[in-house]
C-alpha cells in the first residue's frame, strides 16, 4: 500500500539532492547562477509564505484600477501569501533596487495582450513597493504606455497588440492578416522584449476587432482559431529570426495564461469557477491536464532559429484557481481569466527575474 508514492518520492529525493547540496551553501549569485542552469524553475507547487505578497498594490500606480482587487473590496488575502516553490531549488528573493540598478539605462517591453498588461501591471508595482519610494512616471498613450523611473533611467513599458500580427482596414471590412507584421519595426531596439497572445485568437463576439482572415491571397469568413493563432505565431517567429539582434535584447515569450471557468478541471463542481476560490491546489500537477495548445506553441518557438525564453508559467497558474479578479474589478461580472495584483502575476516576474539575473 502506497508503494508507488514512496518510489515517487524517494526517486525526486535523490534528484533533488544533488541541487539542495549547492542551495545550503549559501544565497549567492554563483549558486542561482548553478541552480537555475540545472533547475527547472517551473516544476514545483505552491507553499504558504508568511512574508508574501511581493508588492502591496496600496503603494503602486495602477494604469487603470483593473487588477486592484484590495481596492475593488476582495476582502479574503490568503491568496497574497503563497510563493512558488520549485521541485529542486530555491527562488532568489525579488529585490526591487538590485533590479533598478541592473537595468539603469535600459528598456523592457512587454508587446500583448491584457495577460501582459497584467505582468507589466504587477512589475512596476513590485518595483514601487520595494524600492524607496522612488519617483515615477506613467506615460500612458494608446497603444503604449511607459512606466518610467528617472533616477535610474529605467523605461518599462507595455504596447498593446492582441495578435501581435497586423489588423488591416480594407475596403471589404477589417482583415486580420496572418502573415503581415508591420507594426512590429517599433518593437525593435529595447534591451528586453516579452510577447503573448491567445485569448483573442478564440473570441467570437463584436470585440475581437476583424471581420476575416486573410492570409496571402487567401481570405475566410472564419477557421480553426488554433491553426490561425499558429500561423499568427509563424509570423512573428520568423520576424524575431530576421529582425531582432539577439546580442542585443532578450526575448521573452509568456507561456499561455490559462482560465478557471470549469470546476471539473480541478475536480470540483461543474458549475464551479475562480469565484469564491481562496486557496490554490497544493499538489505540482492539474487535475486538468494541459491545454492543447500548449505544445503547439512551444513547437513552433522551438522551430526557431533563436528561441525565446519560454515564460514556462502555464502549469503553476493552473493551480492558482484562487488568484483570478473574479467580481472584484472595476468592470463587474466575473473574471476568471485576469489576475489579481499584488498577486500571482507577481511570480511570473520572480521567474523573470531569476531567468535574467541568476
Ligand atoms: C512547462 O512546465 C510544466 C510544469 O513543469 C511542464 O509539464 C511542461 O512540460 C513545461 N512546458 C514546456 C514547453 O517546457
Ligand atoms: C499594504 O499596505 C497598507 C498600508 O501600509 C497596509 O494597511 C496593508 O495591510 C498592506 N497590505 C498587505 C497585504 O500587506
Ligand atoms: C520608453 O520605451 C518605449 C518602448 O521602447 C519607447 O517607445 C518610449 O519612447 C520610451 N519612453 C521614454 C520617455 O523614453
Ligand atoms: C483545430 O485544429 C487543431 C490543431 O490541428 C485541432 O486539434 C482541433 O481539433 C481543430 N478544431 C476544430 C474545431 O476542428
Amino acid at each position: 500500500m502506497g508503494s508507488p508514492l514512496l518510489l515517487i518520492c524517494s526517486i525526486s529525493l535523490i534528484i533533488c539532492s544533488f541541487s539542495l547540496k549547492e542551495a545550503t551553501a549559501g544565497v549567492s549569485k554563483s549558486t542561482y547562477q548553478k541552480l537555475s542552469s540545472g533547475c527547472d524553475i517551473f516544476a514545483g507547487h505552491w507553499v504558504y509564505d508568511e512574508s508574501y505578497p511581493l508588492c502591496n498594490s496600496s503603494s503602486c500606480t495602477f494604469y487603470n484600477n483593473m487588477f486592484d482587487c484590495a481596492k475593488s473590496g476582495r476582502p479574503d488575502k490568503l491568496y497574497l501569501k503563497y510563493r512558488w516553490q520549485p521541485t529542486c531549488c530555491d527562488l532568489p528573493r525579488f529585490d526591487a533596487l538590485n533590479f533598478l540598478s541592473k537595468m539603469k539605462g535600459k528598456r523592457i517591453l512587454f508587446v500583448g495582450d491584457s495577460l501582459a498588461l497584467n505582468q507589466w501591471q504587477s512589475l512596476a508595482c513590485m518595483i514601487q513597493s520595494g524600492a524607496p519610494a522612488p519617483h515615477t512616471t506613467l506615460v500612458s498613450k494608446d497603444p503604449l504606455h511607459s512606466f518610467l523611473f528617472p533616477e535610474y533611467g529605467v523605461n518599462i513599458s507595455y504596447y498593446l497588440s492582441h495578435y501581435l500580427v497586423d489588423i488591416v482596414s480594407e475596403p471589404t471590412g477589417r482583415a486580420l492578416v496572418l502573415d503581415s507584421i508591420k507594426q512590429a519595426d517599433v518593437w525593435l531596439g529595447v534591451d528586453i522584449l516579452l510577447f503573448n497572445s491567445w485569448h483573442w485568437w478564440i473570441r467570437n463576439d463584436d470585440m475581437k476587432g476583424w471581420d476575416y482572415i486573410r492570409e496571402g491571397n487567401m481570405v475566410f469568413k472564419d477557421m480553426n482559431r488554433t491553426l490561425a493563432f499558429l500561423q499568427g505565431m509563424k509570423t512573428w517567429a520568423k520576424w524575431s529570426d530576421a529582425k531582432v539582434d539577439t546580442s542585443k535584447t532578450t526575448v521573452f515569450f509568456q507561456g499561455i495564461s490559462p482560465t478557471h471557468y470549469r470546476g471539473i478541471e480541478w475536480n470540483g463542481r461543474d458549475t464551479e469557477t475562480c469565484r469564491g476560490q481562496t486557496q490554490p491546489l497544493l499538489g505540482s500537477t492539474y487535475p486538468g491536464g494541459s491545454l492543447p495548445v500548449v505544445a503547439l506553441l512551444a513547437n513552433v518557438l522551438e522551430s526557431m532559429e533563436r528561441p525565446p525564453y519560454l515564460l514556462n508559467i502555464t502549469t503553476l497558474s493552473q493551480l492558482r484557481k484562487d488568484a483570478h479578479l473574479s467580481i472584484y474589478s472595476p468592470r463587474g461580472g466575473n473574471d476568471c481569466s485576469h489576475w489579481c495584483v499584488a498577486g500571482l502575476p507577481d511570480t511570473w516576474n520572480l521567474l523573470l527575474y531569476a531567468a535574467l539575473f541568476f
